[in-house]
């Protein structure tokens, strides 16, 4: 039973248990003094369409959408801001004179943190090399043209799913395979890991960094764990490197914003927070 002030929101996916997301807008309500609940709720892809259509009932001002639901999500809900229509992919839902409406802030969320841990880097007129083709690929990509970036070489195990993203962003994304990557270092100013190939216990995609140029940054979205090997290896290149947990982070702040009426701000403690809950030993 939900106290009737209270503003409620909450994750949902298939499975639900590993997100991070509660501990992010907990963390928020209480700095923030708000009346409001952000739980996680499991719910099964067939149960995905009446979970919408009863999120008044449920009390529920919005939710996050993650893993498998993001683009089916896309398709049930009408009222879909231009970034999730184009991207087909949502993550923030909110009801909006009782109508449901979606966005995506991956993009966002992934921009704002090269932007927030380079404060002097532009996307402007940048070269990207960006591994992977998913979901959070081709939210990444259009956030990356519309912040003027320059080309995008796409580097997919599947090359059908980077040409299809060639197909919805223009020429400026260059389809390439796995084994094309090494020919491409040498010419970027940015290198992007989007594969969950890198996750905790698997083994990340070679990557021979000494192609780089000494001024190229590094980055991965994934977080677990906290520095993948791309990450450490750049590091130990002596690369700039940005790690991927800054944009959950990021991705959240649109959301809470729209549900709970205050812009909240991403600082060092809900980073330690949250870092430290993936790796209790982590130290700022
Ligand atoms: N930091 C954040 O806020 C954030 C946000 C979103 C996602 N993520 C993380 O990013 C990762 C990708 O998410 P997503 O939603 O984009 O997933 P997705 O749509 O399932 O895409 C997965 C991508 O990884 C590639 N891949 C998977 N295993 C591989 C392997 N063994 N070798 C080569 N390529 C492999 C896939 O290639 P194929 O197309 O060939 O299968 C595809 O490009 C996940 O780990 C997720 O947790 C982080």
């Amino acid at each position: 039973v939900t106290d009737s002030k209270a503003i409620n929101s909450c994750v949902i996916g298939w499975p639900i248990s590993h997100s991070r997301s509660p501990l992010i807008h907990g963390f928020w309500l209480q700095k923030y003094g708000i009346d409001g609940t952000y739980t996680k709720r499991a719910v099964e892809p067939e149960n995905l369409a009446s979970f919408f259509s009863s999120m008044k009932e449920k009390g529920l001002s919005g939710c996050n959408v993650t893993i498998p639901h993001k683009e089916q999500a896309a398709k049930l809900i009408t009222n879909l801001d231009d970034r999730a229509r184009r991207i087909g992919s949502v993550n923030t839902v909110y009801l909006q004179d009782s109508a449901l409406h979606a966005t995506s802030t991956d993009g966002e969320g992934f921009c704002r943190n090269i932007e927030t841990a380079l404060p002097d880097w532009s996307f402007q007129g940048k070269s990207i090399l960006m591994i992977g083709a998913g979901g959070s690929s081709r939210a990444i990509a259009d956030e990356l043209l519309r912040r003027g970036a320059n080309r995008i070489a796409l580097a997919n195990r599947t090359i059908a799913k980077a040409e299809q993203l060639r197909l919805v962003f223009g020429k400026q994304i260059e389809p390439i395979g796995l084994a094309e990557i090494g020919n491409h270092l040498p010419h970027c100013d940015l290198l992007v890991n989007t594969t969950s190939a890198g996750l905790a216990g698997a083994s990340d995609i070679p990557v021979d960094l000494s192609r780089l140029r000494e001024d190229a940054v590094v980055t991965d979205i994934v977080y677990t764990p906290l520095k993948t090997q791309l990450i450490t290896n750049a590091e130990n290149r002596g690369l700039r490197i940005v790690t991927g947990l800054g944009m959950l982070l990021h991705q959240a702040v649109r959301g809470f914003e729209l549900w709970f009426g205050v812009k909240p701000v991403v600082t060092e403690e809900l980073y330690t927070l949250i870092a430290r809950d993936i790796d209790p030993g982590y130290q700022p």
